[in-house]
């Protein structure tokens, strides 16, 4: 029987997959491969660290039976941890920051940890830091074990056994670069050691958020105060023990814009479905490769899933709302979808039947100044409020009549794929457009829905 005794068996042994058409693209001769950590049984390239972890307080007789495991974590750490709690009976509780995904937590949860979340914006050393609270916890915890994923040995050591060897084999040695990102440093400490003693010409590139130290740090020796980025789970504030910054060549910073576009653009253009850390690995991956010739063989870390991201850099709408998605994605479904708060959610509409009265009340009640008319579902016309109020100078009786008898030509109507720039076009002629779908009219887009995403 080919079978596993348990899901502990399926971590590490992760496979190199060839990336095709990005590289293509860029006119990139060296080989780029994509180290899949995704596809550990965890979705991250963290189970690795869990389980060495935990074998290692297990050996030295430091977590007991019915032991609980406590530990900072930006999540996927807390999920290598929480696999093998799962499979040896211990309790988990997890500290993360409120910057982990929802999936993130869920996760965790779902996987039976306890879960306490700290402020985004708490310093390193002040009692609400993620890390303080973690150490706190465990310190009040009987038979607790806090493995410090920052600073314990066993981090960067089950890379050099594990993630090192694994390149190294698959690539019948001929690996020319290395491209990482820097967390608590484990995963490029540790396989970075292990591919410079098989060959020291090996060159190693951290890929590290704007904002975050480590470029400046290596560079200078100087710690510069970080500011904040959205890529989550590498990049720090303070030097981190696990994080051995001589052995890294260069450090390349890459911006979220950046980090995001490339996550997506592997999902979409090469079917590698993963998580922003990945897009700051790869931006630095394609720099370093697009100076490499045929002989380059780059290897770069797939450290997450994107499934732990459906609500954020995933979601077209977070994106937007961010202002980082690339503006061929942004269409009139998405506009009407993501409104902010100051207009209307819901179409307000008029029917022809209507009195101009009524309809004039409801623009004034609603604070817009134009109306389509609507009936049936579909747009037969619309009032403006300029053109209404010229018409009532003249005749103050016409506010007795019926919309139908008075409205103008309907606003342009649109379908919910159109573009950005083709819905500019039309607004530079008209002051809103009508979104249909389905054969209904759902939605109005106006001037200032459009100029509130060109902000
Ligand atoms: C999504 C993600 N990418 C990359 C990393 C960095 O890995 P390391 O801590 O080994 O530097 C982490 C670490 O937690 C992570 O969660």
């Amino acid at each position: 029987m080919k079978t596993y005794d348990d899901i502990l068996g399926l971590i590490g042994k992760t496979p190199l997959v060839r990336i095709n058409n990005i590289t293509k693209q860029h006119k990139i001769k060296a080989k780029v491969y994509a180290k899949m950590e995704s596809l550990n049984p965890g979705y991250s390239v963290k189970d690795r660290i869990g389980i060495s972890m935990i074998d290692w307080a297990e050996r030295e007789g430091v977590l007991k039976k019915g032991g609980t495991i406590i530990e900072a974590t930006s999540g996927n750490t807390g999920i290598g941890l929480a696999l093998v709690a799962a499979v040896r009976g211990y309790k988990c509780i997890f500290v993360l920051t409120e910057k982990a995904s929802t999936e993130k937590v869920r996760y965790l949860k779902g996987l039976g940890a306890d879960i306490v979340v700290c402020p985004a914006a708490a310093k390193p050393g002040t009692p609400d830091h993620y890390v303080a609270t973690a150490k706190r916890i465990s310190e009040e915890t009987p038979n607790s074990f806090y493995p410090d994923q920052y600073n314990h040995p066993e981090n960067p050591a089950a890379h050099y056994r594990t993630t090192g060897p694994e390149i190294w084999d698959d690539t019948d040695g001929k690996i020319t670069h290395f491209v990482a990102s820097i967390g608590t440093g484990g995963t490029i400490s540790g396989t970075a050691r292990y591919l410079k003693e098989m060959n020291p010409n090996i060159k190693v590139i951290g890929g590290d958020p704007y904002g975050s130290i480590f470029k400046t740090y290596k560079e200078s020796g100087f710690i510069p105060e970080a500011t904040p980025y959205l890529v989550e789970g590498i990049g720090q504030n303070l030097p981190v023990g696990n994080a051995n910054v001589s052995i890294i060549d260069e450090i390349i910073n890459i911006t979220d814009r950046d980090s995001f576009d490339l996550a997506r653009q592997l999902g979409r253009r090469e079917g590698i479905f993963c998580g922003g850390s990945t897009g700051t690995i790869f931006a630095a991956a394609l720099k370093v490769a697009a100076e490499l010739d045929e002989n380059g063989l780059v290897v770069f870390i797939v450290c997450d899933t994107g499934e732990h991201y459906l609500s954020k850099f995933h979601s077209d709408e977070w994106m937007k709302e961010k202002l980082l998605l690339e503006p061929q994605r942004i269409n009139a479904g998405l506009i009407a979808e993501t409104k902010d708060g100051s207009s209307p959610k819901e179409l307000i509409c008029v029917s022809p039947d209507d009195l101009l009265s009524d309809a004039f009340a409801k623009m004034t009640e609603m604070g817009v100044t134009q109306l389509p008319v609507i009936e049936d579902h579909r747009s037969v016309g619309s009032l403006k409020e300029s053109r209404v109020l010229t018409k009532l100078l003249g005749d103050r009786e016409l506010l007795n009549s019926k919309v139908g008898d008075v409205m103008d030509a309907s606003f342009p109507v649109v379908d919910v794929d159109t573009s950005l720039n083709e819905i500019k076009a039309k607004l530079q002629k008209h002051p809103a457009v009508l979104i249909e779908d389905f054969k209904r009219i759902t939605a109005i887009i106006t001037r200032s829905d459009v100029l509130d995403i060109l902000k």
